[in-house]
Formats: C-alpha cells, structure tokens, sequence
C-alpha cells in the first residue's frame, strides 16, 4: 500500500509536534502512523486514499461507527442554537435523566470532557465523603495519565523491577512526583483473598477501591466467577466506597455496562468513551448521597468545557440509537464479534500460530500472541505474548486494508456501523497475514 503523504505529513508534523501525534500511544504506529481523511461507517480512508475496515474506533468511543447521521443532525440542529454558553440547558437534565435510567449505579450524574478528568473527580468524591486518603488499585488497570492514579501500569516496569517484588507500585511516567505513591495502594487484580486480607489491616485509611469491571486495557481479562460480588461484599463490610471505572466498558459491554452486565452495582461509577459517539463528553455519578456533596458545594468539581449543548446533543443522539428496541444493537454487535473471535482463531490455528482471543461478552476482545489454552487472568500473566508477532501481524493487516489496536493485548472493537460482510472480509484477510508472519 502506498502511504507517501502520511509519511510525509509524518516527517512535517514530527517537527513541531512531538512523536508527530497528540496523544502517546497513537505514536505506537510503526514505523510512523497513518494520518486519516475522512471517515465513514466502519471505514477509515487515509491522505493516500486508502480504506480500511476499522476496529479500532477511536481508542473505543466510535461506537455508532463513522459520520452517523444521528449524531450529525442532533448536533447541527443544536449548533444553529448555540454551542456553549457556560451555563445549564435543557439538554443537560435530559441527558442525565437518560444515563439514570440506564446506568444502574448512577443516582446523580455530572460531566466531564475526559476519562482522567472524571476519574479525578471520583477520587475527589471518594476521599471527602470517607475523610480517608488512600485510594486501593490494582497492577495493570489505566485510569488515566494524571499524577496520581497513572500508576503500576506500564509493562515495562515489569523488566524494570522484577515480579519478585510484588506487588509492584511504580510511576508511570518521568515527572510524576514519588509522594503520589503514599496515597496509593497497589494490589494484583482477581484475587479477593489478598483484598481481603489488605482491607482488614488497611480498610481505616482507604477511601475507595478503584477498578475496571472488566480489565479492558489488557487483553479483555474478565473478573473471575464471583470476584466483583466479592469486592462487593468486602467494601461494604469495610465500609470502603467501590468505584467502577467504565471509561471503556461503559455502554460497551451492554447498554447498562458492566455493572449492569455483571449485576454488581458500585458506589460511583464512571461512563465514558461510548457515550459521546467520539466527541469529548463523559458521565461520572453514584450514590445520591455521595454525589450531594457537590450540591452542598463541599466537593469542587469544574470544567469550562463540561457537558456543552452540542456535545450533550451528541450524547442523547447516541443513547436513543443504543437504547432503540431495547438495546438490540449489542446483540447484533456482540454476534459479530463472536463470529470474527471463531475466524482469527481459525485462521491462526490453520497454520500454527499460538493465538490467545479472549473476551467477556459484549461486544470487544483482546488478541495476544500466546498458547490459546492459556487464559491471561490478571496483569502478571499478560507478559507472556510475543509482542513483536502481534506488531507484525498488525502490520499485514495494515497492508490489506484492516486498521487494529496498536499494541499487544489490544482491543478489537466494534460498531453498529460493522456489517457480515466486514467480518468475513476481515476473517479472508487475516489469514493471509497469519499466512505472512508464519
Ligand atoms: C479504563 C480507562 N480509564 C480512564 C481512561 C482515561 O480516559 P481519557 O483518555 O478520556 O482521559 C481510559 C482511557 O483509555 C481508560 O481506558
């Protein structure tokens, strides 16, 4: 395929703009990204003209696909009105009124722009209702960038320090200060003994136990039978708030996500990248009497930004296409996500290549270079995939017009925009790259 402008466009932006990309992981493209076009439906067009079946989706907020025309009239018929004003709106009690019905968990419900920026602010929550500091998360799950949740997250800090150390609490990133860790504790994920046994000693200065329902950013690593209704249990013993963080699962895995999905409900909860259809809108709420604290002014929360007209416009565009006919849409959704698991895994195994798919209902999946009868269960199983097999397999997908999560362990995600026939061209593809990297 020819990529000569992106390449191009590459070496001009790489000048004024570090890594030539806004964000660090789409820097992950070897050997430069793909600077897009346009986009339609489940297809993703670049500045040389090529087009490719998309399963990437914008990092997962695409969740309608491309350019749907939903979104586009709601949100011309708001911008003729006015696009932000920094003041409420009609628009903003529907939408909350919307994700209440929807979000089993959500009592109260306000907006941010960003996953970081609400997960920010449940952690605000969590710390002054319980008057507690520390926050308990776990090895592996990504909450964001910000200083002090971007934290035991990189693999490499595996090489860094070794597994012996466990668990491991590390800083992500070259200025992050160190005194973040002490508001930190760091746990390895799906194992509610060590919960247990941390809450027992520690539950008095913990605020909030932090998680992803389902361990999205890591292969699509589903909680072990029982495990969430066991953390349940245990933050309520202890008397310590539960924080779902569904920045990805939110809208994803069903239309009452993962809490929903699971039947486990939290304390706060986060709703983010599907809902705003791929503009910038995300939800945080919880427990009435947690979220009041805000209504008594005696937690700041801000944002000039937050739940503008247009956006809020674009977010019931999506909810009312989700929630049509009782959500049918995420079974048609999760069907085609079945069926491309069954034909990678077939394709791989035709010539023998180890291949791990797994998911957790719903409709995305992690692939990682592995044995397939090896299921990855927490972070710490998660290093043992070729990573350098999934950048080449990644890269004859590229070549053939299927555009895929950057990294090892990514997602596959779908849209209600992908068809059959997206699937089956996808499965044709694929194995020629199997083929290729054999
Ligand atoms: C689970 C999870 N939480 C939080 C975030 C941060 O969201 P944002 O990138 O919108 O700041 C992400 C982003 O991918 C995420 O996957």
């Amino acid at each position: 395929m020819n990529r000569t402008k992106s390449a191009q466009l590459f070496e001009r932006t790489r000048e004024v703009v570090p890594c030539g990309v806004a964000s660090q992981v789409r820097s992950l493209m070897e050997p430069h990204p793909v600077y897009f076009d346009h986009a339609k439906g489940s297809r993703l067009y670049d500045v040389d003209g090529n087009e490719y079946i998309d399963y990437l989706l914008g990092y997962g907020p695409m969740i309608l696909g491309y350019h749907h025309q939903a979104v586009i009239d709601a949100m011309e018929r708001q911008l003729q009105k006015g696009w932000g004003w920094g003041a409420p709106h009609e628009l903003l009690s529907e939408l909350a009124e919307k994700l209440i019905e929807v979000v089993p968990c959500y009592e109260m419900v306000r907006f941010n722009n960003s996953g970081s920026e609400a997960v920010h602010a449940t952690q605000r929550l969590a710390r002054a209702y319980t008057g507690r500091n520390k926050i308990l998360k776990f090895e592996g799950h990504y909450h964001g960038w910000y200083d002090n949740i971007y934290v035991s997250h990189l693999p490499e800090a595996e090489s860094m320090i070794g597994l012996e150390r466990a668990p491991w609490k590390v800083l992500g990133s070259p200025g992050q200060p160190e005194s973040v860790l002490e508001d930190l504790v760091v746990l390895p994920w799906n194992n509610l003994e060590l919960l247990a046994k941390t809450l027992q000693a520690q539950a008095h200065e913990i605020a909030a136990v932090l998680m992803e329902p389902i361990m999205s950013n890591c292969a699509v690593i589903p909680p072990n039978e029982g495990y969430l209704e066991g953390v349940r249990e245990l933050t309520r013993e202890y008397d310590v708030l539960l924080i779902f963080d569904e920045v990805i699962t939110g809208l994803r895995v069903a239309l009452t996500s993962a809490q929903g999905h699971f039947g486990v409900t939290p304390d706060l909860s986060i709703v983010a990248k599907a809902l705003g259809g791929g503009f910038p809108i995300v939800s945080f709420g919880g427990r009435r009497d947690i979220m009041e604290l805000m209504a008594r002014r005696q937690v700041v929360h801000a944002g000039t930004f937050n739940a503008g007209p247009v956006r809020a416009a674009a977010a019931l565009a999506v909810l009312n296409e989700l929630s049509r006919d009782g959500g049918v849409v995420y079974e048609q959704m999760t069907a085609l996500a079945n069926k491309l698991m069954q034909g990678l895994a077939d394709a791989a195994d035709s010539v023998n290549i180890p291949v791990r798919i797994q998911g957790s209902g719903g409709p995305f999946f992690g692939l990682s270079f592995r044995d397939p009868d090896k299921p990855i269960t927490n972070f710490r199983d998660s290093f043992d995939t070729d990573a350098e097999l999934y950048t080449r397999f990644r890269w004859e997908l590229l070549e053939r017009g299927v555009h895929i999560f950057p990294t090892d362990k990514g997602l596959f995600y779908f849209s209600t925009a992908h068809a059959e026939e997206d699937i089956d061209i996808t499965i044709d593809r694929a194995a020629e790259a199997f083929q290729a990297i054999a």
